[in-house]
This record gives structure tokens, sequence and C-alpha cells, in this order.
């Protein structure tokens, strides 16, 4: 999943050649999951096609302050439409838009957008090689950035005049990679690399039965996910669950049983910078597998359980710099159970629930939490969805890594 999933694009087009590959651009960012609506100039229309543009982006283009084919004219807001957007992309940027931009001019509906708008700005410049290295095109770039905007500078080749130089907009697929990667380093988790395990375990009794949990693995799936829209690259460890995630920065290991959970995060802990475990890893095995389904012949079945590998105490043992973040489920004497667990575990952090909470435990959207650190600082939170736990422990956690 591309970081522009969710966020809405306006896509401001000016009267360039290289507006007929807005087209490809605007695939590009339907495809990353993203919404796009389209503001054009008036004469960008001669260029590419108000038509190929709203059946690219199933949204309707605007170019002017109202729609003249309506008899009814209706006013396009460009104040809503700033509002709209959480990016504003201006590709191909001609160096008359340009300087109008960086002047205050607002004399067509892309130039009163894009003074409304309160998003990130960036611009794509398009132009002949003297018209980009003119002294007042380079005024209008450095006063572009010098109010914010984001310049996706413009590459070197043939040119739509014959030429030869500095000038062609950068091509659709490079200004992606080029907004996707600026978001990314603005994130606080940029750069980090966060193990993090998540479900149930299951404990193998015969080649069909197996010990297991009712752990839906939805707290670790969230975590995993609020860590990725933060930057971190993700290795999520999860034991069998029906969750499922798409996205370009989490690894997805699934495993079966605590044996191969503890092997997977010892293969990736020493890399890590964070690491959270939330699966409800079984606490006892079948000490011997039967490698044939065991008949109901007898009256009785016996079993007997041994211990698994605690995963977490032995990340516990080993960890240098890694931020060590365990749960806890409490059934009586919640805090000092999870404090005793946080020291026992070498922990930095234990996340605390207690199953006397209403809508905290395993199978619900919901979790009700405590935070508590090696500074003995405690934090309660009231009822919350998953989503909203998993972006406050990670909240808690740049805080702490930052201090
Ligand atoms: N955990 C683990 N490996 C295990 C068991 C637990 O990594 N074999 C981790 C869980 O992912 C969780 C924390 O340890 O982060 C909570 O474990 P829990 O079973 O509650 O703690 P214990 O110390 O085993 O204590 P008890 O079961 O006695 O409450």
């Amino acid at each position: 999943m591309s970081i522009l999933c969710g966020k809405n694009i306006l896509l401001g087009i000016s009267a360039g050649i290289a507006a007929y590959k807005t087209a490809s651009l605007v695939r590009l960012f339907i495809k990353s999951g993203a919404t796009v609506k389209v503001v054009m100039t008036p004469s960008s229309k001669d260029f590419i096609t108000p038509l190929t543009l709203s059946t690219l982006s199933k949204n309707p283009v605007y170019s002017s302050f109202v729609n003249e084919e309506d008899d009814n004219a209706v006013w396009n807001n460009h104040v809503d439409l700033g509002l709209w957007a959480d990016l504003f992309i201006i590709a191909p940027a001609t160096a008359n838009t340009l300087s109008k931009m960086a002047n205050g001019v607002c004399d067509n509906l892309l130039l009163a957008t894009y003074l409304s708008a309160k998003c990130p700005v960036y611009f794509a410049p398009t132009m002949d090689l003297d018209m980009y290295k003119h002294p007042s095109t380079l005024q209008s770039f450095e006063k572009l950035k010098a109010f914010g905007n984001i310049m996706i500078p413009a590459t070197s080749g043939e040119l739509a005049s014959g030429l030869v130089g500095e000038g062609r907009m950068a091509e659709p697929e490079d200004i992606l990679t080029f907004i996707e990667n600026d978001i990314l380093d603005a994130l606080a988790l940029r750069g980090k690399k966060v193990l993090i395990t998540a479900g149930p375990t299951h404990e193998a009794i015969d080649p069909v039965r197996f010990i297991g949990n009712h752990s839906s693995g939805k707290m670790g799936f969230e975590i995993a996910k609020a860590s990725a829209n933060l930057g971190a690259e993700v290795f999520l460890v999860t034991g069998p669950t029906h969750q499922k995630v798409t996205h370009s920065l989490i690894n997805l290991i699934p495993v079966t049983s605590a044996e191969e959970m503890y092997q997977a995060c010892h293969t990736y802990f020493n890399d890590m910078d964070i690491a959270i475990l939330s699966a409800a890893v079984a606490d006892f095995k079948p000490k011997e597998v039967s490698t044939e389904k065991i008949k109901k012949s007898a009256s009785t079945l016996r079993l007997e359980l041994e211990k698994t590998k605690d995963i977490l105490q032995s990340l516990g043992k080993i960890k240098t710099n890694q931020y060590l973040v365990g749960f806890a489920l409490e059934t009586n004497n919640e805090l000092e159970n999870a404090k005793d667990k946080l020291k026992r575990k070498h922990l930095n952090l234990i996340v605390l629930n207690s199953l006397n909470d209403k809508g905290a435990g395993f199978k619900s959207d919901t979790n009700k939490v405590t935070f508590i650190d090696a500074d003995d600082n405690v934090m309660a939170f009231p009822l919350k969805s998953k989503a909203d736990v998993a972006k406050d422990l990670l909240d808690k956690i740049i805080n702490e890594i930052h201090a």
C-alpha cells in the first residue's frame, strides 16, 4: 500500500505540452489508493481534455469559477477545493503560472485554489531550457520554495521546441516517487525498523488438532499499520489469524507455533530499533506431538504439556539499544503484576489490558489499556478503537525514543 492511499490529491494543470502526461499521473495516483480531483487553467484544455481527466479521476474537472454549461450556474468553490486537498500538485507548472503563484495573482480557478490551499503544495515545472534558466523564473522558484512549496525539479532531455536541455517535466512515475519519499522522509519513524508479534500460536497435538487461544491478531495488525504509516519498516511475525494487510512497508512473516515465532523474532531482533510483542503466545505445548491422528478409542486422554519459550523475556535478555514493549493481560493485581513483568523481562514499556474492563480483550475492535514505562510513569486511557490504541502507543514510543 502506498503512503498516498486514502489521501485527497488535487492536481492543478497549467498550459504546457507536458499536460498530456497528466493522464498517466492521475492513473498512478488512483492506483496508489488516493482520491483525485483536477483543476485546470483554461488554456491547458488545449493540451488535454477535461473528459479524459474526469474519466480517469472519476470526478468532475474544474476550470472556471462557474460551470458555464449549467443553466443554473453553480459556483465552483475554490476555498472548498483547497481545504478538501491533503496535497496540491501543480503539474505541469508553466513559467506563467509559477510567476503568478509567486506574486499572488489570482486570475483563474487554479490560482485562487492555490492561494486558499492549506495543504503541502508541490510544483513540477515545465518549460523551454532558456525560460527555465531565466532570472525571473529562478526568482519564482526561490519565492515559492520560501513559501514552503516543494519543487519537483524538471529533468534534461529533448524539449517540445526541438532543443535539448533542462525543462522537461519529471515523468509521472518520478513525480509519484518524489511525493511518496517526501512524505515518508517527514514521518517520525522513517528509517526505523519495528518488529511486531501478533495473533495466537497453535501448538500441535497431532496432525489435525492443536492448543490455541481466541486472539484475533487485531491489536498487532493495527500497530503494524500505524507503524508503517509513520514510515517504519515493519516485520510483522504473526500466528494464524484472519487479519489482512497490504502495505509496502510491512513484511509479513507468518508462523504457526511458539517455537516458530521465537525463531523468527530472533532472526530479526538484532537489526531492529523497536520491538512490540503483542502476540498471545501459548504458554504450554504438548510434550509429544503424535504423528498420527489420535483415535478416540480410550475414554480419557492425558496430554503432558511443557512450557514454551518466553520470547519477550529472551529478547529482554539480549537487547542492546532496542526499545522493547510487552503486553500484559491480567485479571487481578493488574498494576503490580504488570510492573513486575516490566522489570522481570527488561522492558521499556508494558501495555496492560485488564480482563475486568468491558470492551477490552481478544476479539473486540476496542481496547482499554494502561501504559507503564521503565520510570514507573502510569498512563491510563479510556476505551478506544484498537487503531487509536495503536496510535497512542506509537506516540508514547516516539516521545521516549526522541527524549
Ligand atoms: N510472551 C512471549 N512469549 C511467550 C509468552 C508471552 O513473548 N511464550 C509475551 C506476550 O507477547 C506479551 C507478554 O509476553 O507481550 C505477556 O505475557 P504473559 O503470558 O501475560 O506473561 P507471563 O510473564 O508469561 O506471565 P503470566 O502468564 O504468569 O501472567
